[in-house]
Order: C-alpha cells, then structure tokens, then sequence
C-alpha cells in the first residue's frame, strides 16, 4: 500500500450484565466464560489512527499526553496483526480521547481496543467484517470484542473451528427502555488491572470453580430473560452474576469494592425494598453501575446522587455499536 491513510473512529463502552471473569487460554486470550453486556451511549472513545511513512515506531498519545508503555506496547501489538494482514509495514501516529475517567474501572479498555481495532482495519484498509474486527479487539481485551456491536451483545467462551472467537448482538438497542446509571466513586486509576485480577483469582481462589461452574448458568438464564423483556429477572441475574464474580475475586484478596461502592449498593437494595426496580453491578473498579427502567431512572439518580461518595452520575442508555466517523489520506 502507498500513501498515509487515517481514519478516526468512535466506540462505546460497554457493561457486562453477565461478567466475564477468567481466562480459557491467557495467551489466546479466550474467556473462561461467556458474557452478555450492553453497549452504553454516553461512555465514549474516539480513536484517529494515522499512517506515517517517518515513523519508525508507533505513537500513541492519550487523552493529550503519551500513554504509558504498556498501553503503547499493547497498541502496537493489535497493529501488528493488522500490518500482517495488510501486509504494510507502515508505522501508525495513534490519538485517543475519552469523554469519561481513563483506567478507573469504567470500561475504558472496552471502548478504547474496540475503537483502535476498527480504526486500524479501516486506516490500512483492511476489508474486514465487524466479527473480524471483533476477533481482532478480543484477542487484546476480551470485553472489547463486545463494544463493536450496539445494543445488547454476547462473547462466547469457545475458539469456533477456525481459531477466531468474536461477539455478536443479541437484541438492538431500542429491544429494552432501560437506562444504566454509573456512579463515580473515584477519578483515579484503578490498582489492579482487570487482566491480572482475572488470573490472580484462577490461581488463589478457593471459589473461582464454583464461579465458572456457575457463570454459563446465570449467562443462559440471563440471555433468556432478556429475550423475554423481564427486566426483573434480568436485573436479579445482573446483580447475582456480579457479586458471584466478585466473592470468587474477594476470597483470592482481590477487592475492587470501596465504602462508597458498599454505600451505593445498599442504596439500590433500599430502593428495591422500596418498590423500585434497580439492580446493582461492578466491574474491575469501585464504581456501581445501576440497571432500570427509563421511567425510574429520574428517581433512581436522585436517590444514588445523594450517596455519601458518589461523586457524580452518568446517565448511559444502549447505544450503537463503534463506527468510523471519517477516513481518507494523506
Ligand atoms: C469485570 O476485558 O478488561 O469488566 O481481556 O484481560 O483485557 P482482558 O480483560 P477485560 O475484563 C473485563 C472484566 C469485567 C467483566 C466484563 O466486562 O465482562
């Protein structure tokens, strides 16, 4: 190929109602379980990938500063597949900006590896479908492969004949009125990393069988409830799968949980015992993301927001899956 090409691309975050914890194959990067989550407007990455024929090494600037090095070596590694598939050896300048904290938890690895893998399929000019791409993202965050698609998404837990594993949607966007509320707990970076928490849990929990006994039966049932429209049953399943998720993290001493994550949670069961449907879920971060409907939403922002620690809420409904917004060179 000649000449530099670009394209910037947007994606969503996405949250998992039933959790993917754990790892099938860590060098493969297949989860041990799989995992249905919705991709949420309002948590967003918009990622430029630009070829330069000067650079001898890609650049990946963050947010206005230079990523560290290991974010910069797993750019660089998702590049060189899509190089090796383009068969160009061209260098790429990297530009990303969030429009939530970075690394706090708040999915941005999902929105972030969707975007970049889109982004560099399109900049080297690489045909590929969205499953491709999907597979592409999986294999450098697993939860990345769901933000391609929009609405509510699944990634399974099997290699398919062909070595490839990636997401696909289940139900689009408008399938369910709900709206997920995230409270911030903390602006600052999460201490583990979702990758090591995962294998830490494999190697010293006394519970992570149980887990992923456990995990495809929540992940069926939850499938099935979203299917049928049960937003109840759909937000028990929600809140069941993380607190499993989590006791199998906390017995191996990998607690993401803070006193305002604990503050929120017991809001939620409040507001439940109080006749409004909320369910609560937490990822690898000390946030509390609140599942409900679009008509409880008001109420239920008003009583999270009043959480002693709960820092701000956002307000995300299901939103579309990453795009490319523009393309062209030089
Ligand atoms: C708790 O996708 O960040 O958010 O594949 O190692 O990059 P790697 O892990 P990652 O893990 C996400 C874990 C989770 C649950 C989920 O999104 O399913």
């Amino acid at each position: 190929m000649s000449g530099a090409r670009f394209a910037e691309v947007e994606a969503n975050a996405n949250i998992a109602l039933a959790k993917y914890w754990g790892k099938r194959d860590a060098s493969a990067n297949v989860p041990a379980v799989p995992s249905l989550s919705i991709t949420l407007a309002g948590l967003r990455t918009r990622t430029r990938v630009a070829l330069d024929p000067a650079l001898e090494r890609d650049t990946f600037d963050l947010g206005g500063t230079a990523a560290s090095a290991d974010a910069l070596a797993r750019t660089t590694q998702m590049l060189d597949r899509v190089r090796e598939a383009s068969g160009s050896p061209m260098r790429a300048r990297v530009t990303s900006t969030n429009d939530f904290p970075t690394a706090s938890g708040l999915a941005s690895s999902a929105s972030g590896f969707a975007a970049l893998a889109l982004a560099a399929c399109s900049a080297y000019g690489l045909a590929w479908t969205t499953e491709q791409i999907s597979d592409l993202a999986r294999q450098s965050s697993a939860s990345s492969a769901r933000s391609l698609f929009g609405g509510f998404v699944e990634l399974g837990s099997e290699l398919a004949a062909d070595g490839t594993l990636a997401a696909k949607q289940v139900a689009p966007p408008k399938h369910l009125d709900v709206r997920v509320l995230v409270c911030v707990t903390s602006e600052e970076k999460k201490d583990v990393a979702s990758t090591s928490g995962m294998l830490t849990t494999a190697k010293k929990s006394p519970y992570y069988a149980a887990w992923l006994a456990h995990a495809p039966n929540l992940f069926r049932e939850l499938r099935g409830a979203l299917l049928e429209q049960n937003l109840e049953k759909l937000g028990e399943l929600t809140e069941a799968s993380a607190l499993a998720m989590h006791a199998s993290a906390i017995a191996a001493g990998v607690v993401y949980f803070t006193g305002p994550t604990l503050a929120a949670m017991r809001a939620v069961r409040e507001l439940r015992a109080g006749g409004t449907g909320a369910w609560a879920t937490m990822d690898a971060g000390p946030h509390v993301k609140v599942l409900c409907a679009a008509s409880n939403a008001p109420h239920v922002s008003s009583v999270v927001k009043q959480v002693p620690g709960v820092l701000r809420v956002i307000e995300t409904s299901p939103g579309e899956g990453a795009r490319v917004v523009s393309r062209g060179g030089p």
